[in-house]
């Protein structure tokens, strides 16, 4: 008996030693811009805060820059195990869901206050459920905000673009946008763009002030049509795998803190992109164009019949839902 009794010690003893000690469920944040960038400084908070208040149970790491996965790889990497959390831009979600092509229509949205009504209206929010078939979770929308367009030429109208290599995310939405001026469109990571435009390996690019100024691509293309013709936000994401496997008082506690972090970088990234925008103009090395009404309108007329070619594929209701946020 007092045998039995040791081992039944024993074993409790083992069993309490494994609780005390049990590993901290660690979530790797895997992206590919700057740190200092809206996506990259919420990241930063969200570990802060997770960290801070999960008493050990949960710790994130944070790899930018590409560092861990480039942006075509990290959902399957999240889909196998080896990455818990994302943030990649709504352009890179086409081969999961056809919905959040949305997003990326060329005029879409005249400003980020009509973006950020869609997507906390009913529609945008029941857009964060639609990778769940995929085995994906969208936890939130971030914003980086409006995209410019960059060139070794200066671009004012629809034909200066006209026979020009540009860089895009993998988005066939973004690659009808720029054929339908005649430019010839290249899907590359994020992780290739300045070497790409370095070596003139391609003419121009799109994206919002902070990657321009983050990435140095400014220093690479000597001009910059300020023309907010598109928009580059994210979605948070993570594996329904892992977030179910969450025990529901941690998992309410982690998406505090993302819901947290994810406003302080929305709060962050429209002041990011003036100062961005100010700082590369102040850098002398890129001249930042301004466009005529007249010149803008003609971009628009040349890119706005990609709603109609995209109608079919994203849903006309969703279309006509995002545009009304206009109002
Ligand atoms: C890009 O590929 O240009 C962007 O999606 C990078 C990012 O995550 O902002």
């Amino acid at each position: 008996m007092r045998l039995l009794t040791a081992a039944v010690t024993t074993v409790a003893l083992t069993l309490g030693a494994q609780v005390a000690t049990a590993a901290p469920i660690e979530i790797k944040f895997s992206h590919v811009v700057a740190e200092n960038t809206p996506k990259g400084q919420m990241a930063m908070r969200f570990k802060e805060l997770v960290e801070e208040r999960l008493d050990g149970k949960v710790t994130v790491s944070v790899f930018p820059n590409s560092q861990l996965f480039g942006d075509n790889k990290v959902l399957e990497a999240m889909l196998l195990g080896d990455v818990q959390m994302a943030a990649p831009s709504l352009s890179k979600f086409q081969k999961y869901t056809k919905q959040l092509q949305v997003f990326d229509l060329p005029f879409l949205f005249k400003d980020m206050e009509a973006v950020n009504k869609f997507q906390q209206s009913a529609t945008g929010q029941e857009l964060l459920t639609s990778l769940e078939k995929r085995g994906l979770v969208g936890l939130g929308y971030l914003h980086n905000g409006m995209k410019q367009l960059s060139a070794g030429e200066p671009m004012r109208t629809p034909e200066d673009a006209a026979g020009k290599k540009f860089r895009i995310m993998t988005s066939d939405v973004l690659q009808a946008q720029f054929e339908a001026v005649d430019a010839v469109p290249l899907k590359k990571p994020f992780s290739e763009v300045f070497t790409l435009l370095q070596t003139q390996a391609i003419d121009g690019q799109e994206n919002t002030w902070s990657n321009i100024y983050s990435k140095k691509f400014h220093e690479v293309q000597p001009y910059i049509t300020e023309s907010n013709h598109g928009l580059l936000d994210y979605m948070v994401v993570t594996s329904a795998e892992f977030w179910k496997g969450l025990d529901a008082d941690v998992r309410t506690e982690v998406k505090k803190a993302l819901d947290e972090a994810i406003a302080y970088g929305n709060d962050i990234s429209e002041r990011k992109a003036m100062e961005d925008r100010q700082a590369i103009i102040d850098s002398g090395r890129s001249e930042v164009i301004q466009i005529t009404d007249a010149e803008r309108a003609k971009w628009v007329e040349a890119m706005k019949p990609v709603w109609k070619q995209f109608e079919d594929e994203i849903g006309a209701d969703l279309i006509e839902a995002a545009a009304a946020s206009n109002n």
